[in-house]
């Protein structure tokens, strides 16, 4: 595994770097391999990096847009990981719709919508190799709906439901470490002083919390940092 820590000024700079490193990874895979398979982070601090990204010139007929965990809230929701890509980036983009593949919140269970969201991934690659993941960490160390002490981390699946997920909402599908660390890249963004103990206990203490288990074997990781959530380092 190949691991980098980048230290930017601002959330700004970091966001614009998080969006280059996207750009540059679907130039390559497209090029390459024909197509780029990407799952974006949730909660808020992807926003700057959408904005960014609504702005760039990429073949998105290429592209396929999944996401690394969902609340289990309809996708209409504020607070659905969905609305919260669709108003920042994928509203702004010339994708197919085809090539978006939210992960279900809606008239099925989330065990089942799991269990499907793991065909949906196979369909894409079926060794479910995806070619980058972004993933932002909470401030007690999680990442996607992964959560200290919890269960899941030890999950033999790709996706799991969670349902005592300390941060609300308490359902949720979440990628497991297992489908992460199968990654190609992974490519993490914090930013902000509330992130910075969280940064310190993972990268200076090497702590195992969930953000901290997320090292794919054969693939790279990057951690881009601002100066706020570094400031321990
Ligand atoms: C979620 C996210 C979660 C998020 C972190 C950081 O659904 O809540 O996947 O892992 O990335 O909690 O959230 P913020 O970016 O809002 O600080």
């Amino acid at each position: 595994m190949f691991k980098e820590i980048r230290i930017l000024e601002s959330d700004e700079s970091a966001a614009v770097e998080a969006a280059k490193m996207f750009e540059e990874y679907a130039n390559y895979f497209v090029e390459n391999l024909g197509q780029f398979n990407v799952a974006l982070a949730g909660g808020g601090t992807p926003k700057q990096m959408h904005q960014h990204l609504s702005k760039y010139n990429l073949d998105w007929a290429k592209i396929h847009i999944l996401f690394s965990d969902e609340r289990y809230v309809p996708p209409t929701a504020s607070n659905s990981n969905f609305f919260l890509a669709y108003d920042s980036l994928l509203k702004n983009i010339d994708i197919p719709n085809q090539n978006i593949h939210p992960i279900q919140s809606l008239g099925i269970s989330a065990q089942e919508s799991a269990f499907l969201y793991e065909k949906t991934i196979a369909r894409l690659n079926k060794n479910l190799e995806l070619d980058a993941i972004f993933l932002g960490i909470g401030p007690d160390g999680h990442t996607a709906s992964i959560f200290p002490n919890s269960q899941v981390i030890n999950s033999d699946y790709y996706i799991e439901a969670i349902h005592d997920s300390p941060k609300l909402p308490k359902t949720r599908i979440s990628f497991t470490l297992k489908l992460l660390n199968n990654a190609r890249n992974i490519v993490f963004l914090a930013s902000g002083e509330s992130k910075a103990k969280a940064v310190e206990d993972i990268l200076k203490k090497d702590l195992a919390l969930p953000a901290n288990l997320v090292r794919p074997p054969d693939g790279n990781l990057f951690w881009l940092l601002d100066k706020h959530a570094a400031k321990y380092l």
